[in-house]
């Protein structure tokens, strides 16, 4: 398609504001898939991955569309990730496009994904068209959202269109604003290859499949591609689109975006943000700008209940890696938990889903280390070591300097909140930046914050503080050097390395003295009295015991009900699972995630 014909954009929403919803409503009204198909066809996707064997995600589907004007016009839409974590894949997602449709849900107004994700489409820059949507429902305040998006956002109301992705209000306009306001792709057809890696996974059949914009020149199947920044090649297996099904056609073209199938066999070679070109090209082609190595966050241990399973976690995590540059790995051994990885995370929801996984997909049981973050140690003697492992911080007399990752929050509240949060933030050793009045009762409000904090119970205090109204938005801001002390956890006068913590010094003492008492209770009774202790360098800051079991308790609360009793039994098997023998004290998994629970 020549490039004035072609219009590549996104949807930027906030959760639940109906961007899936618009996305159905538009590939409906095109005829890319007609309203009887709509659940009849999602269905055919899954049994079609079922037969090829192959991973279906449609990252971006085409749409033909018959403007107003009569000429036709070839729509790429491209999906955009919802999450924080993944916020350098939105920004590639945006970058290969020129406009966004920026949709905010008529009865609720702006939130602070809404913003996070504008500010990256305007940096982008992007046209960006804003639809307010769920006009239907009868609690719907149009004009309020109007004046806010002019007021927040510095689009005139008047730009704005009203629909119901619901009910197909206002499909037609959005289609015909994406026609006219969003400009056609400028690139250069005549020059070599260059093409932006939007996303990519691994495909058992195809290899690496990339998801790609191509800036200039052609994409043509069969013909051999050089990654940029990965320094591999291949060869190009099959190019195409989704419609929403997979269309093989015999190139791409200047503009447009699709899929290759590389044949490469891990994704680190064809990562996000890398720039595709031929062999012939490599050495004099400029690179696409903004391209940046995936890097880890939040870090944890993760080691096998059992620990034959050491073999079988590897070889998880290598398959888990082939799709995910984002995960690092690496052998770490703990001497109370033994053989297992320590691993990093972009953050706390890819932790969570590479844990999820790990345990269904690969049914491992695995025991994980309390989320730490990566901490930059100046030591005495001038040499700076990065830190991600609490058990690994240097002494106190080697340290000259400790810096911790800071992150901008921006919180979007009722003003009635403000107090609540602004004390929740100042315990959280939050930085206060700003405060600006959105409308009378919304309030903007933003921070910096100790990564370290953040990941520790930030987002669940925040919401059950402000009865869920409050959103949470956070990027890296940068390091700063905090007073940091290790506390180091003794069960049975052995220290657990996997218990140790950083702390901020002020706070240490209490959080200590809470952290050994949650421990007495998380830790089960044994034949003999265990003393817990937490201390600072050579400094016993807290001490709590764990009474000895009495011999006639087992008998006792079983009182002969052979049920109950089984029951027991059976629950005793399942929190097995779960227990690490440390010494000769059992630890469960839960002693190791209760900093979580610190406040
Ligand atoms: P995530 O995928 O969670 O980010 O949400 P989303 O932004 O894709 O929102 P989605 O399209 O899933 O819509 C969220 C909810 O709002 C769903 O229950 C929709 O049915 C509903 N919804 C979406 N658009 C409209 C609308 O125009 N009117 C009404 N009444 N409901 C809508």
């Amino acid at each position: 398609t020549d490039l004035a014909h072609i219009r590549n954009f996104c949807i930027i929403a906030h959760i639940d504001h109906g961007k899936s919803t618009l996305a159905d409503r538009l590939l409906e009204y095109t005829g890319t898939i007609s309203k009887r198909d709509m659940q009849a066809q999602s269905l055919d996707q899954m049994e079609l991955e079922r037969e090829k064997g192959i991973t279906i995600k449609s990252q971006a589907v085409r749409m033909v569309y018959t403007a107003l004007d009569g000429e036709v016009y070839e729509l790429n839409l491209i999906d955009t990730p919802g999450h924080v974590d993944f916020t350098y894949e939105v920004s590639r997602s945006l970058a290969a496009c020129e406009g966004a449709l920026l949709v905010v849900d008529s009865t609720q107004g702006v939130e602070a994904q809404t913003l996070a994700n504008l500010y990256l489409a305007v940096e982008a820059d992007l046209s960006i068209i804003p639809v307010i949507n769920k006009i239907d429902l009868p609690s719907a305040e149009p004009e309020r959202v109007k004046q806010e998006v002019e007021d927040i956002i510095g689009l005139s109301k008047d730009e704005c269109i009203l629909a119901s992705a619901k009910e197909g209000i206002g499909t037609q306009d959005i289609l015909e604003a994406i026609v006219k306001q969003v400009p056609p792709p400028s690139g250069k057809t005549d020059s070599p290859l260059r093409a932006l890696v939007f996303d990519s996974h691994y495909d058992a059949y195809k290899g690496v499949i990339a998801y790609v914009r191509v800036v200039d020149g052609e994409l043509n199947e069969g013909e051999r591609l050089s990654m940029i920044a990965a320094g591999s090649s291949a060869d190009i297996l099959e190019v195409g689109y989704f419609h929403p099904r997979l269309v093989s056609i015999k190139k791409l073209t200047t503009g447009e975006v699709g899929y290759i199938a590389t044949g490469f066999k891990n994704v680190k070679d064809c990562q996000v943000g890398d720039t595709v070109t031929v062999p012939s090209a490599l050495e004099t082609i400029e690179p696409l700008a903004g391209y940046q190595p995936a890097k880890s966050m939040v870090f944890a241990g993760l080691y096998p209940v059992d620990s034959n399973d050491y073999p079988e976690l590897r070889e998880a995590l290598d398959r888990l890696k082939l799709n995910d540059a984002a995960l690092f790995y690496e052998p770490e051994t703990s001497n109370a938990l033994g053989f297992g990885f320590r691993c990093g995370f972009l953050g706390m929801l890819h932790m969570e889903i590479i844990q999820e996984r790990l345990e269904r997909e690969y049914n491992l049981d695995i025991l994980a280390t309390a989320p730490s973050v990566e901490y930059h140690v100046t030591k005495t003697g001038g040499e700076v070591i990065e830190v991600n492992n609490p058990s690994d911080m240097p002494n106190f007399g080697e340290i000259e300097l400790i810096e911790e990752p800071y992150m901008d929050i921006s919180i979007f509240t009722p003003s009635r909140y403000i107090g609540t949060i602004m004390d929740l933030v100042t315990s959280k050793r939050g930085l206060y930046k700003d405060l600006k009045y959105i409308e009378a009762e919304r309030v903007l409000m933003s921070y910096e914050i100790p990564l370290a904090e953040l990941i520790i119970d930030f987002y669940d205090q925040l919401k059950s503080r402000t009865q869920g109204y409050a959103s949470l938005d956070y990027n890296f801001g940068s390091y700063r050097s905090s007073d940091l002390v290790k506390m180091d956890i003794l069960v049975n006068t052995v220290p657990v390395d996997a218990l140790s913590l950083i702390l901020h010094r002020e706070r240490a003492y209490y959080q200590g003295r809470a952290f050994v008492e949650k421990l007495r209770t998380l830790i089960p009774r044994q034949l003999f009295e265990v003393p817990i202790q937490a201390a600072i360098g050579s400094r016993v800051i807290a001490r709590e015991s764990v009474k000895a079991m009495r011999k006639d308790v087992l008998a006792k609360c079983y009182g002969g009900d052979i049920s109950r009793k089984r029951k027991l039994l059976e629950k005793q098997k399942e929190g097995k699972k779960r227990m690490k023998m440390v010494g000769s004290v059992e630890i469960p998994q839960e002693a190791f995630m209760a900093v979580l629970s610190l406040g």
